[in-house]
């Protein structure tokens, strides 16, 4: 069975709508954990297959990944509609493409089609010994997949992520999406849990619809940290000018990076004299401080922190 580790982390997630020669061309010079191109709720019916034929061509044309996106991924339609089925078949057998965002993944069903369909249409990629298939990113927009998380989660090797969508999310439940977010918060925590649980690395929260100015920034601010507390590792992007933002506040910052790289070189010190709880600056500091301090080392590593300097200037900490 395939790995389910994911060695990027992925912060932000910038949809690109296929339809776009202009994007299509612009999404290759920007910096972005994941650029996701769109095929489904951007693209109108009739477009879909003109959008399906240019980003066929998009990705054949790359001779590789340009080095500044760390994963390259499509939404496909979803798999209840008579899309999904053209899009896994022309761009499934791609080499470039690192992941698929399924879009209204509603039960497990849907993602042991998708499993089944790129091991047809890329077998080398997803037998068992093969490093590096391409992932799937399942997106939850519905009652229904919220009840249905934990089977969701089992169905496929594969998987290697959740994201929560908003908007169809409220369609659903007839719910009016308010600045606060409240109303979501049962299905967030529900995701990031069964995420957890299911040991998937990745969680993305919803979209930031509100992009211009000082006000979409400072909403984009405030989203960032609300879905960071909650769990999540990342953030949906629709315009190139959030993504900055998102893969700053979703990485750890310097203060805690700070603060987890003294943890565990102390740490190593107290286990050394046999020292399970200790203290540092006044505060208690036992195993599973001591552990979130060396995931948050972990992840600064994977996002480009220089943590080996981090511990040259601290290597004289000692507990407390
Ligand atoms: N990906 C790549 N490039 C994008 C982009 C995106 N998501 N959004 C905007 N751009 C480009 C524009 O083409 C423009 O490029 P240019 O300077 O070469 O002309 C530049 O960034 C500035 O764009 P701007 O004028 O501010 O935005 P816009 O009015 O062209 O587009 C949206 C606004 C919201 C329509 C557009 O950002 C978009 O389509 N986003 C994605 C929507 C989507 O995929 N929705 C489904 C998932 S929720
Ligand atoms: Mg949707």
């Amino acid at each position: 069975m395939a790995a389910r580790s994911s060695s990027i982390p992925r912060r932000a997630l910038l949809y690109v709508p296929a339809s776009s020669p202009r994007m299509l061309t612009k999404s290759l010079g920007l910096s972005s954990d994941n650029i996701t191109y769109d095929l489904e709720d951007s693209v109108t019916p009739t477009a879909k297959p003109t959008a399906r034929t240019a980003l066929r061509e998009h990705l054949t044309n790359l001779s590789s990944r340009p080095p500044s996106i760390s994963e390259l991924a499509i939404r496909i339609n979803a798999i209840s509609t008579p899309y999904a089925l053209d899009d896994l078949t022309t761009l499934a057998p791609l080499p470039n493409l690192d992941a698929i965002v399924i879009p209204k993944v509603n039960s497990a069903s849907d993602l042991t089609f998708a499993t089944d369909a790129l091991r047809h249409l890329a077998p080398s990629r997803h037998c068992d010994s093969s490093p590096n298939p391409i992932k799937i990113i399942a997106l939850i927009e519905s009652a229904r997949a919220i009840v249905d998380l934990r089977e969701i989660c089992a169905s496929s090797p594969f998987l290697s992520g959740l994201i929560f969508a908003a908007e169809d999310f409220a369609l659903d439940l007839s719910l009016t999406r308010t600045p606060s977010l409240n109303e979501f918060l049962y299905a967030r925590s529900a995701i990031v849990t069964a995420a957890r649980a299911a040991n998937l690395p990745s969680t993305i929260d919803l979209v930031c619809t509100s992009y211009k100015g000082g006000e979409g920034l400072a909403r984009l601010e405030e989203e960032c940290e609300g879905g960071k507390a909650l769990g999540f590792n990342g953030k949906q992007c629709i315009h190139p000018s959030q993504v900055d933002t998102v893969q700053r506040l979703f990485a750890p910052s310097e203060k805690e990076v700070e603060w987890a790289v003294r943890i565990t070189i102390a740490d190593e010190k107290a286990a050394a004299v046999g020292r399970g709880a200790w203290t540092l600056d006044g505060a208690m500091i036992d195993a599973p401080v001591a552990g979130k301090a060396k995931a948050i080392v972990e992840k600064a590593q994977k996002c480009g922190f220089d943590v080996d300097d981090l511990r040259e200037k601290w290597k004289d900490q000692e507990p407390e």
